[in-house]
């Protein structure tokens, strides 16, 4: 009797452990985000994971610490352990070809997550925003609060420009978006830029490094700014940096004394500190991305494949990665000031009011 109790409990207990293990390997999906110390990365990880989670799926969530190499380790670890379907955001997108050839030699399905993977046929679906119409509202900051529609040739408004990341190909949309929306104040001789440095290639920010981006801006200050030019405004892609271009600024005086205010300064992300500088009148603004409703997509998306169903209401024309056309699911951002912020981040529980120091 007591044998066969003792028979009974192991099998149940082998039983259990082979379903488990079988369970999890049909259900895993793998997740790759790019760095741990951006806020924006932290919450789509926990939006993914969590919305993956409550489906019943297991997910294989990991942080690539910004290191290329480690993320393609990451990635191949991943397909050996036999993920259903990998989301990865990447740091280079050009860098990661061999791996998603091994993943598609396995039958993985790739979601290329807010950042396009480039150069690569071996990617099956990208979702993110609408990265040019994000640059739109970049350049619609500037327009909005430099007061550029009542600017003149005889009195221009003076302006530097900082771009994102050149390995990541959302970079080429905010800028590119940016650009277009300011062309005409450019072409009227209403903006300026004294250090000439225009082109997305000299004005880029290696991994959106806002430590990079400030002794940039303290750079230019020094150079173009020590007689009697004021600078008016930055275009800026990412509020980190520019939370650092306005650091640099104060440290010159800006914002101290008279006749140099702090500069008007875009952004992008809505990230707690941005958002508590915009209350506080130093940051102009920012671009609200949700990841919780990019998250919310992503989770649909691997649930549809998963299932072996067939995504639809794709764009299939915007997205051209260099080897193919993606599948497309871009969803709208929103520009966020002083005067929407309560309702556009706080009503929405984006960040708490007690996040804000509210
Ligand atoms: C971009 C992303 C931005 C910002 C930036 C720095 O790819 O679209 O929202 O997060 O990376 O992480």
């Amino acid at each position: 009797m007591k044998k066969r109790i003792v028979f009974a409990v192991l099998a149940g207990l082998l039983l259990a452990a082979g379903c488990s293990g079988n369970k999890s390997a049909e259900n895993t999906v793998g997740v790759i985000m790019p760095t741990r110390s951006e806020e924006r990365w932290l919450k789509d990880g926990s939006a993914i994971k969590d919305g993956l989670e409550k489906l019943g799926y297991t997910v294989n969530l990991q942080y690539s610490d910004d290191d290329i190499p480690t993320q393609a380790r990451q990635i191949d670890d991943m397909i050996s352990k036999g993920v259903k379907c990998l989301v990865i955001a990447s740091i280079d997108g050009s860098a990661l070809s061999n791996q998603l050839a091994n993943a598609a030699a396995a039958k993985i399905p790739v979601i290329s997550y807010d950042r396009l993977l480039m150069q690569s046929p071996n990617v099956d679906y990208y979702v993110s925003f609408d990265n040019y119409k994000v640059g739109g509202q970049m350049g619609e900051i500037l327009i909005q609060g430099l007061k550029l529609d009542q600017a003149t040739a005889a009195n221009p408004v003076i302006v530097e420009l900082f771009a994102g990341s050149p390995d990541d190909n959302n970079s080429v949309g905010f800028y590119q978006g940016a650009m277009d929306r300011l062309k005409t104040y450019f072409d009227r001789g209403v903006l300026k830029v004294p250090s000439g440095q225009i082109e997305r290639t000299v004005i880029g920010t290696l991994r959106w490094d806002a430590a990079e981006a400030q002794k940039r801006m303290e750079n230019l200050l020094s150079a173009y700014y020590s007689g009697n030019v004021v600078l008016n405004g930055i275009l800026s892609p990412y509020d980190p940096i520019s939370l650092a271009c306005l650091e640099a600024a104060k440290a010159v005086g800006y914002g101290s004394t008279p006749g140099k205010p702090l500069p008007v300064v875009g952004g992008q992300d809505c990230i707690v500190a941005s958002c508590k500088s915009i209350l506080a009148g130093e940051q102009y603004a920012t671009v609200l991305k949700d990841t919780r409703t990019l998250g919310a997509a992503t989770v649909s998306l691997v649930d549809t494949l998963m299932k072996g169903g067939t995504p639809t209401g794709l764009d299939t024309s915007s997205y051209n990665n260099g080897a193919k056309i993606v599948p497309s699911l871009l969803l709208d951002s929103v520009i966020v000031t002083r005067e929407n912020l309560m309702t556009a981040v706080v009503d929405t529980g984006y960040h708490t009011a007690a996040a804000l120091g509210l």
